[in-house]
């Protein structure tokens, strides 16, 4: 055709292809390097954050500037400022390491920029997350016929999970009307337990804007899982009382010791009340891959929905959660809206499943390439055995700390996080004097374990963070990195010793 527009005013800013290969093999060196010195690289970069924060003061650029330069600030200023989760010696919150196909699954994604929430604008896309979520069904021993889909992270599954609990539980249409029924005046109402329940609860029951008094804690056992009983006692007092209890929590891998809660139990009280049972998996549910470790799970196949992190123990690079929902038409009832320029196209042979309509996002990301790469790279068979390393550093670590008199363990090692405190023997004895010494000790040992958990971050040597359990200030670390190894977990002990020692000197 006759080019008719001869405007010479119009720009191609496009690299060439050329270009592109040049600067995107040096991408890929830079990566490969990264890769051969994460294993030795400090892992925290002793910056304050003002420094870090000036490091990137710069004003809006105006003139474009040469791909070079840009990728020279990302060595110059991006690397040197970074938190190495991609460590064996990153032990901070619950973050996995990113498998090295995610990377590559991440760039190929990007280029082909396809919008995964409408079918007829990612066709393969929507058919990957499809046959994703049903590969992690399959692993984790759910049910074959449930839907779900992938998320920012455990947070957004949740929320995902819980409005369905509550469109699908509440006795009047909350979509429509809200959480206003003059039929129902009572408070929407949800359970779990008192000490390892996740805090991404209370931030689901603020988005839903149930008020975070919703949320209501249970007391648990000495081996940190639900008192069921105390369900039973507290879903009758609040029935009674008004309230509408629509959703049961349950931690599958709770956050600080890993524990599991009593799965069959919750699923037997849910059922006879007509209540939603939602399993929190985010940080524990790949556990059920493992054959070891598959009593635990029992129970866990009856939850109406399950979230798992796959950017933490499948180790895919952020972002990426997942939720499941046994009935795939619950879950479309709870997200399902219609608008002229969603539905632009006639139903047609072509017309697929549109993701807009079973979750909170309409825009979405190609998230499900990484997970679908990552586990054709390693197969199960791969994943088992990377799960398997790191719950024998667990289990490595907890053997450490019971024979050591310098340390108390907290729980019996069960998944990939275990909490521990820096307690040496002499000062232990002396907790039982009397109360104010005894109080006067625990104050100086939560001092004492926030100060090594703080200058281990500073010595690059490993990341580790504090926690609370049962009120005292605890290590802990989450192992869920495919690169740790024993040797990681020595190391990272020994300097726990160095630094207790030189601090108790010290004071
Ligand atoms: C049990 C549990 N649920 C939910 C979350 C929230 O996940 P995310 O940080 O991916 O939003 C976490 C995070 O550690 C968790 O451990």
């Amino acid at each position: 055709m006759e080019n008719m527009h001869t405007d010479d005013n119009f720009v191609d800013l496009d690299l060439t292809p050329q270009e592109f290969r040049e600067i995107g093999y040096r991408v890929v060196d830079m990566i490969a390097d990264y890769y051969s010195t994460v294993r030795d690289a400090p892992v925290f970069p002793p910056h304050k954050s003002a420094n870090v924060e000036e490091v990137f003061e710069e004003p809006l650029p105006e003139r474009g500037q040469d791909p070079t330069e840009i990728l020279n600030d990302w060595q110059n200023k991006v690397l040197p400022n970074t938190t190495h989760l991609g460590s064996p010696r990153y032990f901070g919150f619950v973050n996995g390491s990113g498998t090295m196909i995610g990377t590559l699954a991440d760039t190929l994604a990007a280029s082909v920029n396809m919008n995964a929430g409408a079918w007829k604008a990612a066709p393969a896309a929507t058919e990957i997350e499809r046959r994703t979520i049903a590969w992690i069904s399959e692993i984790i021993n759910y049910s074959p016929e449930c839907g779900g889909l992938f998320t920012s992270g455990g947070t957004m599954a949740n929320f995902t999970a819980i409005e369905t609990a509550l469109r699908n539980v509440a006795p009047y249409d909350t979509t429509a009307d809200g959480l206003q029924s003059e039929d129902s005046p009572g408070r929407f109402t949800i359970y779990m337990s008192d000490h390892e329940g996740h805090i991404s609860i209370t931030r689901v029951a603020d988005l839903l804007n149930l008020g975070r008094n919703a949320v209501r804690r249970l007391a648990s056992w000495d081996d940190f899982t639900m008192d069921v009983q105390d369900l039973e006692r507290m879903l009758d007092e609040d029935t009674a009382n008004g309230d509408v209890p629509f959703c049961v929590v349950a931690q599958v891998g709770s956050i600080n010791v890993g524990a599991v809660d009593p799965l069959e139990d919750i699923a037997r009280i849910c059922l006879d009340r007509g209540i939603w049972f939602h399993a929190d998996g985010a940080c524990g549910a790949l556990g059920a891959m493992l054959p070891g470790k598959k009593p635990l799970f029992k129970g866990l196949e009856k939850a109406d929905s399950v979230t798992l992190d796959p950017h933490k123990w499948l180790y895919i690079p952020y972002e990426c959660g997942c939720v499941l929902v046994r009935n795939p038409e619950k879950l479309r009832r709870a997200f399902s809206m219609t608008a002229p320029y969603l539905r632009g196209t006639l139903p047609t042979e072509y017309t697929g499943l549109d993701y807009l309509e079973y979750g909170p996002q309409m825009s979405r990301g190609f998230r499900a390439l990484k997970v679908w790469m990552s586990l054709k790279h390693y197969g199960t068979d791969g994943y088992r055995t990377l799960l398997g390393q790191n719950v024998k550093c667990v289990e490595h670590l907890d053997k450490l700390v019971r024979e050591s008199s310098d340390f108390e363990a907290l729980h019996k090692p069960m998944l990939l996080i275990y909490s521990f405190r820096y307690a040496p023997e002499a000062l232990r004895n002396k907790t039982d004097e009397s109360t104010e010494a005894s109080d006067e000790i625990n104050a100086y040992l939560d001092r004492l374990n926030q100060q090594i958990a703080d200058e281990i971050q500073l010595s690059g040597v490993a990341f580790i963070m504090t926690s609370k359990v049962r009120g005292q200030v605890v290590l802990r670390l989450s192992i869920c990195s495919h690169r740790t190894t024993l040797d990681d977990i020595d190391l990272v002990f020994a300097k726990i010793i160095e630094i207790g020692t030189q601090l108790q000197s010290q004071s």
